[in-house]
């Protein structure tokens, strides 16, 4: 078995995700963001790199549908339709459209990822969804990564305690330490420390702290709330959509 996590996608090589089962994590906001618009009814979200690809993508597609969204230090991007709140992702705003997103960090983890057998994005609003993948991925192939966003290529609160979540909820009661790389031990005692409660370790983080400055507390409020946007997200050939969850009868 191997269940590794990275703080950061800086440095992840192509070799370190081929093949395997990779959640990704940008609680604050992009994977939050991303559930939110998708559970909407938003039809796809296309992940690029950089504002200047995003206006270059929405011109080649050139569809009435599109929706531009991002940020840059967490405030919209002049002239698009969105920014990275997951508040602003309604019904009314997003359904049946196409989302092109460029966030600093979340959307750029996502593409850090091509190559991998599935990429999930994940966070605390689809954690029984995400965690459910994870396990089905260490039973069936013994293998899962967990990818953190991070921030600016460094280490995030925010991040690591939702990834030690998602592995908390994914192994239940098992914990196979001697498969664990240090990174997902060290998330683990991220979970020890700050307990079932959310709200602590997103509020002291850095990105939280930012949001919470910049006037976006309901956001980080919302990226707390569990299981609130029930949906499981595939990022598979540059887009995100939903993998059909099946209805308990
Ligand atoms: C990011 O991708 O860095 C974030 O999600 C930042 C934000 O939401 O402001």
């Amino acid at each position: 078995m191997k269940l590794d996590v990275v703080f950061t996608p800086a440095g992840l090589t192509s070799m370190e995700v081929q093949g395997r089962t990779v959640l990704v994590i940008d609680i604050l906001r992009a994977t939050t963001a991303m559930c939110a618009a998708l559970s909407h009814g938003a039809r796809a979200i296309l992940p690029v790199a950089s504002t200047e690809e995003a206006l270059r993508l929405a011109q080649t597609i050139g569809s009435a549908d599109l929706l531009l969204a991002g940020e840059r230090n967490c405030v919209r991007i002049p002239g698009f339709h969105l920014g990275n709140s997951p508040l602003e992702m309604t019904e009314e705003a997003v359904r049946g459209r196409t989302l092109i997103v460029t966030t600093t960090n979340g959307s750029r983890a996502l593409l850090a990822c091509q190559g991998a057998a599935a990429v999930y994005p994940a966070g605390a609003v689809n954690l029984t969804l995400a965690a459910e993948k994870a396990r089905e991925a260490l039973e069936r192939d013994g293998d899962l990564l967990l990818v953190c966003a991070g921030r600016d290529g460094a280490f995030s609160l925010d991040d690591a305690y939702c990834a030690g979540r998602l592995m908390a909820a994914a192994l239940e009661r098992r914990t196979p330490r001697r498969w664990m790389n240090d990174a997902a031990l060290v998330a683990l005692d991220l979970v020890r420390r700050y307990g079932e409660r959310w709200e602590r370790p997103l509020a002291r983080s850095r990105a939280g702290r930012d949001l919470v400055r910049l006037g976006f507390a309901d956001d980080v409020a919302d990226a707390a709330r569990v299981d609130a946007y029930p949906v499981l997200p595939l990022f598979h050939e540059r887009r995100v959509t939903l993998v059909p969850v099946p209805v308990p009868v």
